[in-house]
């Protein structure tokens, strides 16, 4: 048995899309667990950037298998275009790509729904692409999953109930006919296109375990957008913590063997919400421009500040992180000096677990450390005795705060350009 579930310790965009397209060459099975469409994951494929939003990069390679499991939310109109921009660079999905019979369906009106909740309800900065809602109906019992849209009268009568319920805020902002008319007229078009692809995810994940093989659970989004463990309500709508594996594949919690979190050299957050150390000075611009800081998904420019250890202590705590990769350390190379927040202050306390408290997280001051500067060039390295010391000491720093060994280094986009610090180790 060996299975790896690789997740994010911040607030997403730690560059897992690039991690999981690595490491997906040792894996046979690549599964997505949660999350929907809202995820951008950008790797580098034949020399251009390439950006996926629900499969998982495995794909890319022609032998191995990709999962979308139940705890994933799937945007049929978005699904069937990656898979076209797929076929375009003639990768074959058939036979390779199953979705649950259990994930549930987002429908126009999650999508309108999102954004009337932005506009009008308490501004979360969401991606608007009806995540939120699509789960809260799951959460409600009255949503629609992959296998009931196959049932057509089953569907029929549980949109004809669900258009009923959203009457209430769906009636100002359009007519509701129209939309029925306009979700019942993609019909023959999307469940076409779902049929081959639906599976008992839970059940294939099971027998691949039985037979010894290797599977990558990928999580979308990061520890610091949980549901239950991030910065609460400025999160999404689904756990992407380790644990979420579980209820998010069918996978019981012993068949788990390890977990390696993806965090970047520094942070960044889309959206709104705390950000203890968000910064608004040429740094912030600086970590922005030279890390190409904008969203994958929405083209949002994203918030940019100093590595928290506070927020990555969290992450290693709650999903039991044991190895790390850290990416981007190329982009802090021109710096003079480097700060990291050791600790949070607020009205002379000290923080040093991430508090719950939304005031704590708002108005708590940051406590940083200093070191100096890297002094030379990262990019292009190959190995971990020749980085700069100071980009060496920098990296065994971060490890003794977050307390999780850090065995991955990542320096750019590309696939090659990933330093194994311990040599070439197994990953499964
Ligand atoms: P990847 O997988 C960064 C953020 C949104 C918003 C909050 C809720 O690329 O790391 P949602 O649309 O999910 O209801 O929005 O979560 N968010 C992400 N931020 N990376 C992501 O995915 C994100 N997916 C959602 O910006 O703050
Ligand atoms: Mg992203």
């Amino acid at each position: 048995m060996s299975t790896l579930i690789v997740l994010g310790t911040q607030w997403g965009d730690e560059g897992k899309g690039k991690v999981v397209y690595y490491l997906s060459k040792q894996a046979d099975y690549v599964v997505r667990y949660q999350g929907g469409n809202n995820a951008g994951h950008t790797l580098i494929f034949e020399d251009k950037p390439f950006v996926l939003h629900l499969i998982p990069s495995g794909i890319l390679f022609p032998d191995k298998y990709c999962l979308i499991a139940n705890g994933v939310v799937v945007d049929l109109k978005s699904l069937k275009e990656e898979v076209n921009v797929l076929a375009k660079k003639k990768i074959v999905v058939k036979g390779r790509l199953f979705i649950s019979e259990q994930a549930h369906i987002i429908f126009p009106y999650h999508k309108i729904i999102d954004g009337i909740l932005e506009d009008e309800n308490v501004k979360i900065g969401t991606t608007r692409k009806g995540i939120g809602p699509a789960y809260a109906d799951k959460v409600k019992r009255i949503g629609v999953r992959a296998i009931d849209y196959l049932e057509r009268d089953v569907f029929e009568d549980l949109l004809e109930k669900n258009l009923i319920e959203k009457a209430a805020i769906l009636e100002n902002k359009m007519d509701i006919a129209s939309l029925k008319k306009e979700i019942l007229g993609d019909y023959s078009e999307f469940s076409e296109f779902l049929r081959p692809f639906v599976a008992n995810t839970s059940f294939m994940i099971e027998e691949a375990i039985s037979k010894n093989k290797k599977i990558l659970f990928e999580s979308a989004q990061g520890t610091l957008l949980d549901l239950d463990f991030g910065t609460y309500p400025f999160v999404t709508s689904s756990n992407p913590i380790a644990g979420g594996v579980c209820s998010g594949a069918g996978v019981g919690p012993t068949k788990i063997n390890s977990v390696l979190g993806v965090m970047k050299a520094y942070t960044t957050r889309v959206g709104e919400g705390p950000f203890t150390v968000e910064l608004f000075d040429e740094v912030g611009d600086y970590f922005r421009e030279k890390g190409e800081e904008y969203g994958a998904t929405t083209g949002r420019s994203r918030r940019c500040g100093w590595f928290d250890s506070v927020v990555v202590r969290h992450s290693v705590r709650v999903n039991d992180i044991k190895r790390l990769i850290i990416t981007k350390l190329d982009c802090m190379e021109d710096l003079d000096k480097i700060k990291i927040c050791v600790a949070y202050k607020y009205k002379n306390n000290i923080y040093k677990d991430f508090p719950a408290s939304r005031t704590i997280q708002k108005y708590a001051e940051p406590v940083y450390e200093e070191m100096p500067g890297f002094n030379g060039k990262v990019k292009g390295v190959t190995n971990f005795k020749s980085l700069p010391i100071n980009a060496q000491r920098y990296i065994k720093r971060l490890e003794g705060l977050v307390g999780a060994s850090i065995d991955l280094v990542s320096l750019g986009r590309k696939r090659e350009e990933i330093i194994e610090v311990n040599g070439g180790t197994s990953w499964f």
